[in-house]
């Protein structure tokens, strides 16, 4: 039966959901990799390929619409937004803009970095790569160009459930510092509530899941040089690989997306902090080892190893993501609306009670930003919770940067600040100060674009602070993680006050959340008030003009002596039995075929991005780069011929970037 615009029962909401891929770029380039600002941390193969999953929404008579996207990097940078809905702009005019477009990343830290426009980023991630941030801008494009054209008719459904024994809170003693009254209204110092979409068409059929789980993806630690998607992404590969039965990654029309929540101090590795030099416990407020200081205090698990732990946690995911879209009945339906305004985040004045006011600072990071964290630790001798600077340090930061102004200073107490980031300003500011404030609703539904990383009880007073409703009973709000631009990480006061790692990282000072707070609640009363379009539309960021800048060196390829592109330097086995690694030496992306005795053709059953395999790449001396390619032949594969291939390009000292192939023996798989 027919239905009118407001009975979501039949005809409701238009939705597509495809996605494409972040094309990994690994060939004669090296790219450093984004997210625990390791120098050491460049990419130097594949294990899974990322992802950008397109989500668009749209009322039945197509009045509005809004555009989730969560795309599997390390966050969200203004620049990759920019050029996004410029590209949007030109090619759908109206239809996508600034307002309904939200962008999240995943916060994979196994990604490419050099997408992002600020001076600290192109530190970290050794320049603004060009090639990096267009496939990034690309990717983004492509999977909203799919979703769009896919569009039909559906229904949304929301489910809730707890995925338990997969998180810890690594800066358990900050959340310690928030009022025991708040503390005691939750069971856990994390959230582990999944909230899930279920998106379906009018027959009922599966389309796509798109759901917020508050989690690192850092089981994949910085001695990790492969690209992957780690935990969240390994688990939208198994939800996908299911419903798109015989295809390989990334091809078919059904699309799960894991995307951030809060997930500030929320880690994967559930062993827990402890020496990995002595074995005994670093959970202390410092983490800190009596022998090797704070480097030597890390947290592993659940798994025997990285990839193991990957693995485990993304199973788990999988099959509570699972579980939620098989018994998700609760229909989401209502109109749909969005709010955007740009902030100087800088300059808020916060009202914080009745008679006192607060203010943010411009940006700077504390001398614990320095210490990294229990994920992934930092350098020198910084520790977590470091309340005070050093001569030394200060010393060092005076001579090569500059002296944080006095009013500076005063403003980000008690963080002792290691980097004035708002008071550099060469070649291009070092952060960002004009930032996103965007909310998106469809029917009940609520999701504030967070710029950055809430901790746990952040996201909780962000959630569940008194959003005035624009009529819809029971308001769902999601805090969706590391959207549109990014800012570090957000604590609360409380917090703040520990500088732990996270709260170093606060950057706009100790009243960031209260200021966040209150501007997000200003863009939900415009949509409650209807008055939208009263919002300031605020002050635009920038867009430098930085050309392409690769710090890492250049490179070129030489073949060994007496070889040439394409050779196989060691060979497969001629038979394999059940369950073992298949492996071979060469150059680049690579396929997994069997022989199909019927019709005489090979078939590709595993490509880079198949989680059973990995492609190794490394540059030796005098430009000899060698490729391992391993195949873990899982125990499902079917007997019979295969062979593997791989596809390269390699660089002379001069002239063009020229493609190469080349192809294993046939090897023979055998029951056991
Ligand atoms: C990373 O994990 C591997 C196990 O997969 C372990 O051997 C290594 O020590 C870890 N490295 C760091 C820096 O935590
Ligand atoms: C943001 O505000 C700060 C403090 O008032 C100011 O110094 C800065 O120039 C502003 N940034 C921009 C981009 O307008
Ligand atoms: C308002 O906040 C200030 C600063 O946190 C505090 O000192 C003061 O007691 C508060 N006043 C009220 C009425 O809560
Ligand atoms: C860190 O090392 C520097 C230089 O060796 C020293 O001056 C400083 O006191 C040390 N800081 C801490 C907290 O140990
Ligand atoms: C900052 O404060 C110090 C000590 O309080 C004072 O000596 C110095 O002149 C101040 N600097 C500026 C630029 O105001
Ligand atoms: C950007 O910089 C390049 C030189 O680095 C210059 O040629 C170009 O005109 C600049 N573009 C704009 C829009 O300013
Ligand atoms: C390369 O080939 C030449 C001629 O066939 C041979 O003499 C030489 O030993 C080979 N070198 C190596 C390293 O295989
Ligand atoms: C494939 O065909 C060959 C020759 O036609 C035959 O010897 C072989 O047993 C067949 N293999 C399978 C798995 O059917
Ligand atoms: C492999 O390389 C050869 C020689 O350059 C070329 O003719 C062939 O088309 C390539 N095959 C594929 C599948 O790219």
């Amino acid at each position: 039966s027919s239905s009118s615009v407001w009975d979501r029962s039949q005809g409701a909401h238009s939705t597509g959901a495809p996605e494409s891929a972040l094309a990994a770029n690994s060939f004669s380039g090296k790219i450093q990799g984004m997210g625990y600002a390791n120098p050491a941390q460049s990419a130097g193969g594949i294990h899974t390929r990322l992802f950008s999953r397109a989500f668009i929404v749209a009322e039945p008579d197509d009045f509005k619409r809004v555009v989730f996207v969560s795309a599997e990097i390390g966050m969200m940078s203004q620049r990759v937004r920019l050029e996004v809905l410029k590209k949007l702009k030109s090619k759908y005019g109206e239809l996508y803009r600034k307002d309904n477009v939200v962008l999240s990343g995943t916060h994979t830290h196994s990604g490419p970095a050099g997408y992002l426009q600020y001076t600290l980023y192109l530190i970290t991630g050794k320049g603004l790569i060009q090639s990096s941030l267009n496939a990034i801008v690309n990717g983004i494009m492509k999977s909203i160009d799919i979703a769009h054209q896919n569009m039909k008719r559906g229904r949304i459904f929301i489910n809730r459930g707890l995925v338990e024994h997969s998180q810890i809170n690594r800066s358990p003693f900050s959340y310690q510092q928030n009022p025991e009254s708040e503390r005691i209204r939750y069971s856990s110092n994390t959230d582990k509530e999944m909230v899930l979409l279920k998106m379906v068409d009018l027959k009922g059929e599966d389309i796509g899941l798109l759901s917020w789980f508050a989690i690192h993806p850092v089981s994949m630690n910085y001695s990790n040089h492969l690209v992957t998607s780690d935990n969240v992404g390994y688990a939208s590969y198994l939800l996908e690989e299911e419903k798109n039965k015989g295809l390989l990654p990334g091809q078919g029309s059904y699309v799960a997306a894991i995307a951030a929540a809060n997930e500030g101090d929320v880690s994967p590795n559930t062993k827990g902090p402890h020496c990995i030099n002595t074995g005994e416990s670093c959970d202390n407020p410092h983490s800190y080892c009596p022998i090797g200081g704070a480097q030597m205090c890390v947290t592993t698990g659940p798994g025997l190893n990285m990839f193991d732990s990957t693995r485990i946690l993304g199973q788990k995911l999988y099959e509570k993501a699972k579980e939620l879209s098989m018994t998700a009945f609760q229909e989401i339906e209502g109109p749909i609306f969005s709010a955007h305004h740009w902030v100087n985040m800088s300059d808020v004045t916060v009202q914080l009670n009745s008679t006192h006011t607060g203010k943010t600072c411009k940006p700077a990071l504390g001398y614990s930003f320095a210490a990294g964290t229990i994920d992934g630790t930092g350098f020198f001798n910084f520790t977590q919770g470091s309340l005070e600077g050093t001569p030394f340090w200060d010393g060092v930061r005076d001579f090569l940067l500059t002296s944080p102004s006095n009013e500076t200073q005063e403003c980000h107490k008690p963080k002792p600040i290691l980097i004035p980031t708002g008071e550099l300003s060469k070649p291009y500011p070092w952060h960002a100060d004009i930032v996103d404030i965007q909310i998106i609703t469809i029917g009940s539904l609520a999701i504030v674009a967070a710029p950055g990383e809430f901790t746990t009880m952040s996201g909780r007073r962000l959630r569940e602070a008194e959003f005035e409703s624009h009529g819809v009973q029971g308001m769902n709000v999601i805090v969706a993680g590391l959207c549109n631009v990014y800012t570090h990480y957000i604590t609360t006061y409380e917090e703040y006050q520990a500088q732990r790692y996270e709260a170093a990282s606060t950057i706009y000072g100790p009243h960031t959340l209260s200021a966040y707070i209150q501007l997000f609640r200003a863009v939900a009363k415009s949509i409650a008030k209807k008055t939208v379009h009263d919002l300031l539309k605020g002050p635009e960021p920038p867009l430098f003009n930085i050309s392409n800048t690769n710090l890492l060196p250049k490179v070129f390829d030489l073949t060994p002596l007496n070889k040439s592109f394409g050779d196989v330097l060691q060979d497969v086995q001629l038979q394999y039995r059940g369950v073992s690694i298949s492996s071979m030496t060469d150059h680049t992306f690579l396929t997994v075929e069997k022989y199909d005795n019927s019709s005489g053709n090979w078939q590709v059953l595993y490509n880079d991005a198949s989680w059973e395999t990995r492609f190794h790449w490394k540059k030796g001396v005098l430009g000899r780069s060698t490729a391992r390619i391993e195949w873990y032949i899982p125990q499902t594969a079917e007997p019979g011929v295969y062979k593997i291939q791989y596809f390269g390009h390699y660089k002379p000292l001069l002239g063009q970037v020229n493609s190469f192939n080349g192809t294993s023996s046939v090897f023979e798989i055998v029951r056991l």
